[in-house]
C-alpha cells in the first residue's frame, strides 16, 4: 500500500488523496501552512491521518521558529499549535497530536531549542509507527467479531489512507482476511468525496479482498433482503458516552443496522475518544461548502445558484452501537464505564 504520510528528508510527503485513484501524486509540504492546507483541502483525511500530519506540520513549524529564548520558543510553538488546531474541527486526533507535542516541548523546557526541534520530529516519527501498531493490535481484537463468510458494510474511508497504516474498521477487514476467513465488504460510495468508491475499494482491491461498492441510498435495501451481516466503520470522535461523530452518512446507517438486528461496530484508537464531550451532542461537526454538493469534479450539474447544506460529519448515539473496538479490546455497552475503564489515567472529563 501507497505510505499516506512520511519525512522525506527535511520534509513531509503525502499521497494527494483528491487524486485517487487515477492519480499517485506526492503534495510536498515545506512548512506547516503547506499541513494546515493539506488538512482543510482533503489531500490528506481519516483521523487518525490528521493526528499524524499535525504533529509532522507542527515538527516542521518547530524548525522555522528563531526564538532567542525557550519560553519565546515555546509561546511561538503554542500559536502554531492553535492555528493547526483549525484546520479541521470534527476529528479529535487533530488535538490529540497537537496536545502530545506542546506536553514534549513543555518537558524539555530546560534544553535547548535545537534539542526540542529534534525531539519534535522524532515525536512525530514515532506517532506514525505507534499508529501503525495500534492499528494492527484494533485489527486482532476485532476480527473476531467477523464471521467466516460475512458480508460487512463500510462507510467512508477508514483504511490505510486513513491513518498511518493499515486501517482502523479496514485494519479489522484487513485482520480478519489475514487468518483465511472469506469475507467480502460491500462500501457505500460515501458522497460528496466518494472516500468508499475511491479509497476504500482501491485498498481492498489492492490486497484482493471482494468489494463492491453501492450508491450510498442503496445500504437499507440490501439489509431488508438479507444480504449484509455486520457493519463496521472507523471514528472521528467518541464522546465519553460512546456517541460516535463519522462521516456523513453513517448515522442512517446505524439506524438501519439496529432495525434489521445487524450488528454496527467502531473501530478507533483511544486517541479518537474525547472524554471531555460527556455526548455527541457537544461535538463540533464540519459544515463545508455547497459546491461539493452541486458539483461532480469539476462539472456544474445543479442549476447555478442552488443552495446546498453540508454537513461533512454526522453523530450516531451510543444506543445505536454494539461495540467499540479499539487497541485495548472490544467495548460493549454500557460503553461510558468501559471507555472510563481503557483510557484509566488519561480519563479526565
Ligand atoms: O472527511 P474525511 O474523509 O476526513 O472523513 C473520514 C471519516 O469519517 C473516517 O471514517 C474517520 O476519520 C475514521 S478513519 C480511520
Amino acid at each position: 500500500m501507497i505510505p499516506t504520510i512520511e519525512w522525506q528528508g527535511q520534509h513531509v510527503r503525502m499521497v494527494d488523496q483528491r487524486k485517487l485513484p487515477s492519480k499517485v501524486e506526492w503534495y510536498i509540504c515545506r512548512g506547516y501552512k503547506d499541513v494546515i492546507n493539506a488538512i482543510e483541502k482533503m489531500v490528506i483525511r481519516g483521523a487518525p491521518a490528521i493526528g499524524v500530519a499535525a504533529a509532522m506540520g507542527l515538527a516542521l513549524g518547530a524548525r522555522s521558529i528563531r526564538a532567542k529564548t525557550v519560553p519565546d520558543f515555546t509561546a511561538r510553538f503554542k500559536e502554531i499549535g492553535e492555528e493547526m488546531f483549525h484546520a479541521r474541527p470534527t476529528a479529535v486526533n487533530l488535538r490529540w497530536a497537537i496536545e502530545r507535542m506542546i506536553g514534549l516541548v513543555e518537558k524539555m523546557s530546560d534544553h535547548p531549542a535545537d534539542a526540542i526541534k529534534t525531539s519534535l520530529r522524532q515525536e512525530s516519527e514515532k506517532i506514525l509507527a505507534e499508529d501503525i501498531q495500534i492499528n494492527r493490535k484494533m485489527g486482532m481484537n476485532g476480527q473476531g467479531l467477523i464471521p467466516e463468510g460475512a458480508t460487512i458494510l463500510t462507510h467512508c474511508n477508514a483504511g490505510s489512507l486513513a491513518t498511518g497504516g493499515y486501517g482502523t474498521a479496514l485494519g479489522v477487514i484487513r485482520a480478519a482476511h489475514e487468518r483465511g476467513k472469506k469475507i467480502q465488504v460491500i462500501a457505500d460510495e460515501t458522497r460528496p468525496w466518494l472516500q468508499g468508491l475511491r479509497l476504500t475499494a482501491f485498498e481492498l482491491m489492492e490486497d484482493g479482498i471482494p468489494v463492491s461498492v453501492i450508491a450510498d441510498n442503496a445500504a437499507g435495501s440490501l439489509m431488508r433482503q438479507k444480504r449484509i451481516d455486520l457493519v463496521i466503520t472507523g471514528a472521528d470522535r467518541i464522546a465519553a458516552n460512546g456517541d460516535v461523530a463519522n462521516k456523513i452518512g453513517t448515522y442512517q446507517v446505524a439506524v438501519l443496522a439496529k432495525t434489521h438486528k445487524i450488528p454496527f461496530y467502531v473501530a478507533a484508537p483511544l486517541s479518537t475518544i474525547d472524554p471531555t464531550v460527556k455526548n455527541g451532542d457537544l461535538i463540533p461537526v464540519e459544515q463545508r461548502g455547497p459546491e461539493e454538493i452541486c458539483r461532480f469534479g469539476k462539472l456544474q450539474v445543479g442549476p447555478p445558484g442552488v443552495m446546498a447544506l453540508n454537513p461533512a460529519f454526522d453523530i450516531t448515539p451510543c444506543k445505536y452501537v454494539s461495540a467499540i473496538i479499539t487497541e485495548k479490546g472490544v467495548i460493549k455497552p454500557p460503553f461510558r464505564t468501559g471507555i472510563k475503564n481503557q483510557l484509566g489515567d488519561s480519563y479526565s472529563p
